[in-house]
């Protein structure tokens, strides 16, 4: 099953999000498989960003992700990487469809309040990088069988 690391960032922590963000994933059908409340590291901070290391707007980024508390959680569903995308939406607010988090309740990118990962290599790989094995539950729903076709 498809997996995407998910991060209530610093901003929706402090504005009263994660409970929003959650109900949104959870309505969608993913499946929750992985949540810890955690202060970011400098050194995760790099190493989950490292692609963006040269950027104009890589040491914002850093300290924005480290500014303060982070909610992160992986969550696992078919197709679940682009299913995420699409109700977390573009990166920029002003550019995400209405209906969608960023659009719902954000106008910056710099303030864009959650990450998702970007291909399913990048959610199994930032699963890895932000969760140790027995942080991860393996289990089923009742209810899979009425979200889930397979
Ligand atoms: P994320 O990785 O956080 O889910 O966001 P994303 O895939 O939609 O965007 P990405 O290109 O990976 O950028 C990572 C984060 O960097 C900040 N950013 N700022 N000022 C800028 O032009 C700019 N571009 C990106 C955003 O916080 C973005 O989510
Ligand atoms: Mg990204």
């Amino acid at each position: 099953m498809e997996r995407s690391l998910i991060l209530v960032k610093p901003d929706g922590v402090q504005r009263g999000l994660i409970g929003e963000v959650i109900a949104r994933f959870e309505r969608r059908g993913l499946r929750l498989v992985g949540a810890k409340f955690m202060q970011v590291s400098l050194d995760l901070a790099k190493q989950h960003y490292a692609e963006h290391e040269g950027k104009p707007f890589y040491d914002g980024l850093i300290a924005y992700i480290t500014s303060a508390p982070v909610m992160a959680m992986v969550w696992e569903g078919p197709n679940a990487v682009a299913a995420i995308r699409q109700t977390v939406g573009s990166t920029k607010p002003v550019e995400s469809a209405p209906g969608t988090i960023r659009h719902d309740f954000a106008l910056e990118v710099g303030r864009n309040l959650i990450h998702a990962s970007d291909k399913p290599e990048t959610g199994a790989r930032e699963t890895a990088l932000w969760f140790k094995n027995d942080e991860l539950v393996d289990w089923k729903r009742d209810v899979d069988r009425w979200v889930f076709e397979k």
